[in-house]
């Protein structure tokens, strides 16, 4: 079957570590599992998937920016630049295809810092709260906007 277009996830800073990192938030999933996780239901939908993790600010605005001309849809973990990053919201509002922002924890009910997200602004939509689930919705979601 031809495929439908690429989705792309983009992974942002301390995200290499999940699995080793506070698995009382953000469960015992690597990035690795839910890669594979993600490829199967982008697979399922139709689509190409380019998974990709950076700890650097200026990588993850290179990737939305290449995301323009390359990409059919983003879902977009970033870490802790969604709370800081002016510059991420900016690459993103560059983009004229659907994004999803997406949490592993629900970042509304937990520290203050954390209710802030510079990404909620220029995304289509948030999945927030769902651990690795969050990455499968939001990938559901990318394929079903692509429908409409
Ligand atoms: C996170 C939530 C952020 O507040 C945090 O900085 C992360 C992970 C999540 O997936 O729950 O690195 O984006």
């Amino acid at each position: 079957m031809a495929k439908r277009g690429s989705l792309w996830v983009l992974n942002g800073p301390n995200l290499n570590l999940l699995g080793e990192r506070e698995p009382g938030i953000y469960g015992g999933d690597s990035l690795a599992d839910i890669e594979k996780l993600c490829a199967e239901a982008a697979e399922t939908a139709g689509f190409d998937l380019t998974f990709r993790q950076t700890n650097h600010e200026g990588e993850m605005v290179a990737w939305i920016q290449d995301a323009r001309t390359e990409a059919s849809g983003v879902a977009i973990n970033a870490g802790a630049y969604t709370h800081t990053s002016v510059a991420v919201h900016d690459a993103l509002r560059l983009l004229d295809i659907p994004i999803v922002e997406v949490h592993l924890s629900n970042i509304f009910a937990r520290e203050e810092f954390r209710h802030k997200s510079y990404v909620s602004a220029a995304a289509t939509g948030v999945v927030c709260g769902f651990g690795t689930h969050s990455y499968i919705l939001a990938i559901t979601a990318l394929a079903a906007r692509m429908d409409l």
